[in-house]
């Protein structure tokens, strides 16, 4: 495996662009690496202005696709469309949605919808791109967002801190496969960001920039990218997450999940 993935003039696809971490992330590799990207999300103008901001600004490539990654005709329509006329090299499987409240009040198809979105999608897309690196023998890269949510059972988030546990586990077990391969997949594992994920949530209040280990969307793309372009396994950004995330390697998850009910209960 080459020791670095190169990002320069060559395809990243990045899914969940339209905000937060995701469009900053699209935003650095143009910015710091030169590089093309294939932004993925459902909201159009957003991606469409965001592509014209990369090109205009940075003369890079850019280019999007509209897909609800909930839906898995569109899953498997941005495979076929993304490679049908590029070759991609680094895929960053970043879209998510979370909900905040009692499990028992938890819609449904608002699981099922959460399910799709974080767990299935990043399931499908990274077997897809995964076997496309290999035939191809490009050497390519695949990020999953997951988070520090992923380390420990989060009361009042149990179903998307289970979806980002089931990430972590997938990811860093699917790294060792194929890293015999050439492919390298980093799990990138953030605390909190202010982002419209928080806002939708209505955990903006309790969580904000500048507060503990909450960062900015740029600071934590510039983490992202550099775990990514180094192919690490597994990334934590900032002093205390990886504090956090150590703690929580370390004590009964019992006592973690109690002591994080108090700061989640609605
Ligand atoms: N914010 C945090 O505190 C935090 C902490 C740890 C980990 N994370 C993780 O970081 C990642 C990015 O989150 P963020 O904070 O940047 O949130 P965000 O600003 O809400 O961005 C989420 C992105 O995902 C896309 N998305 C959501 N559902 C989708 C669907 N069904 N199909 C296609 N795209 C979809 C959204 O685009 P459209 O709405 O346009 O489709 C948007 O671009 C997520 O995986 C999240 O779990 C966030």
């Amino acid at each position: 495996m080459n020791r670095m993935l190169e990002l320069r003039a060559r395809w990243t696809l990045v899914t969940g662009a339209s905000s937060g971490l995701g469009q900053e992330i699209a935003r650095s590799i143009a910015r710091e690496h030169g590089g093309n990207v294939l932004v993925v999300a459902r909201r159009r103008e957003r991606l469409e202005a965001l592509c014209e901001e990369l090109r205009s600004r940075h003369g890079v490539q850019a280019d999007f696709i509209v897909a609800d990654l909930s839906r898995p005709e569109d899953v498997e329509r941005v495979f076929t469309e993304a490679t049908r006329e590029r070759e991609i090299h680094g895929v960053i499987l970043n879209a998510g949605v979370t909900y905040w409240g009692e499990a028992l009040k938890l819609d449904w198809k608002e699981f099922q919808s959460m399910l799709d979105t974080n767990v299935t999608s990043l399931v499908r897309l990274s077997t897809l791109f995964a076997r496309y690196f290999v035939e191809r023998r490009v050497g390519g890269g695949l990020m999953f967002v997951s988070s520090v949510a992923g380390f420990i059972p989060v009361p009042y988030q149990a179903a998307y801190s289970g979806t980002k546990a089931f990430i972590l586990s997938y990811g860093q077990a699917l790294a060792q496969e194929v890293r015999r391969e050439g492919v390298s997949v980093t799990v990138f594992a953030p605390g909190g960001i202010s982002t419209e994920l928080l806002d939708k949530a209505g955990l903006s209040n309790r969580f904000k920039a500048g507060d503990m280990g909450v960062m900015s969307a740029e600071e934590c793309a510039s983490h992202a990218l550099r775990a990514f372009i180094h192919r690490k396994e597994l990334y934590v950004p900032g002093l205390i997450n990886q504090t956090l995330t150590l703690a929580a390697r370390l004590l009964p998850r019992g006592f973690l999940a109690q002591r994080t009910a108090a700061m989640y209960r609605p």
